[in-house]
């Protein structure tokens, strides 16, 4: 409301020294939080998909072939560009192949472990077997908390890779990376600070309304040369000092000012305030996933590294078939769902049917998720 109400548009200095700035010292005070060094330096944006975007349009830029000034088409010396990302990554990240005309083709997705985690010798495969074609790599994307399972890419390993090869590296955390603000949890990041550029969404589980994404980068001068556009009516004659004009890294020109809200969460919780409730809904996951693994006629499908938990039901007596196994789960959810007292949400793991029960809200709490527990056995015995 505050941030409809004053209605500053931070898109330069000049328009918006406030959201400016504002913006500058919740993106430093999110880096510190995240455990991340000051190399990084970074943007709000909308969305993870628009921050995904920016990063590819940065790593497609980093190849050296003047993408921003050039284009792509009509250029017989360009080679087909690529970039590799696991089978489970999302579907933004495709997106964003699409929308900077490198098409679906160039997005490579790597093959999972059975935890669903990008396999680093496929992904060196899938490089070594390009370059070999003639084709140009540029990017991986790694991702800390996929959205189907929330497993975990290599990251460490990934980024050796990314060094060898000359890529850019991006680490997906949209849902995950707020993780990285508890100091004892932060073994599924390691190597992620040698990323060229992260997104973590604090509208995802930072208790943030839609929206707010937050984009890092260690280069963001390659951000720059991907987006820059100053035509003289947005030139900024009396700056003095240094800052950020955020048209200049992004595809658009107005913005929101986004970084108030994020203010107002940092300094309302405090960085100890959200961990407290950050790591008391990894307790709730984890008692969660408890319950399913001791009860013999429930399954868990993927491991749990943070919040969500992926199950079905699957009685040891189970004699039908796949299907029909699949089907019971759907109807299981839609029994649950249709309570309106707790909603969960489905997704296909190894071609199963998987129920998912996902944690992140500011007000749930050890009752919401016990209910949760009994309406779904008592939906499995119906
Ligand atoms: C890993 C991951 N990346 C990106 C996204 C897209 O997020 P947004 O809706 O902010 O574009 C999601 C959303 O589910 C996600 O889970």
């Amino acid at each position: 409301m505050l941030t409809a109400t004053i209605g500053q548009n931070p898109m330069l200095w000049r328009t918006s020294p406030i959201g400016t700035e504002l913006e500058e010292v919740v993106v430093d005070w999110l880096r510190q939080a995240l455990g991340l060094p000051d190399g990084f330096d970074g943007l709000i944006t909308d969305t993870a998909s628009t921050s995904s975007l920016i990063a590819l349009a940065a790593a497609r830029e980093a190849a050296g072939f003047d993408v921003a000034q050039h284009g792509l088409t009509g250029r017989p010396e360009m080679p087909g560009l690529r970039v590799y990302a696991s089978a489970e990554a999302h579907s933004s990240i495709e997106k964003a192949c699409m929308t900077l005309g490198l098409g679906r083709d160039a997005l490579v997705r790597i093959p999972t472990n059975d935890r669903f985690e990008m396999r680093v010798e496929a992904l060196k495969a899938a490089i070594a077997e390009d370059r070999a074609a003639g084709r140009r790599p540029i990017a991986i994307v790694a991702t800390v908390g996929t959205t189907s399972s929330t497993s975990v890419d290599p990251v460490e390993a990934t980024a050796a890779v990314a060094a060898s090869e000359g890529l850019w590296l991006h680490v997906d955390s949209a849902y995950a990376g707020v993780i990285a603000m508890l100091p004892e949890a932060r073994a599924p990041f390691a190597g992620w600070e040698r990323a060229d550029s992260i997104v973590v969404n604090p509208h995802k589980w930072l208790f943030t309304p839609m929206d707010a994404s937050l984009l890092l980068s260690r280069r963001m001068e390659v951000l720059r040369a991907a987006f820059s556009l100053v035509p003289e009516y947005l030139r900024t004659l009396d700056r003095v000092t240094p800052v950020h004009d955020y048209n200049e890294y992004t595809p658009q020109l107005g913005r929101r000012f986004r970084a108030l809200k994020l203010w107002m969460l940092l300094r309302w919780f405090g960085l100890e305030g959200l961990r407290r409730r950050i790591r008391r809904h990894l307790e709730l996951a984890a008692w969660f996933a408890a319950q399913v693994d001791v009860e013999p006629d429930w399954e868990r499908l993927a491991p749990v590294p943070f919040s969500t938990v992926c199950f079905r039901w699957h009685p040891p007596s189970w004699t039908g078939t796949d299907e029909a196994l699949d089907d019971a789960n759907a109807a299981i959810m839609d029994t649950v769902n249709r309570t309106g007292e707790v909603f969960l949400s489905h997704t296909r793991l190894a071609g199963a049917f998987t129920i998912r029960v996902s944690i992140g809200n500011l007000r749930t709490e050890q009752r919401h998720v016990e209910r949760t527990w009994a309406l779904l056995r008592e939906a499995a015995v119906r």
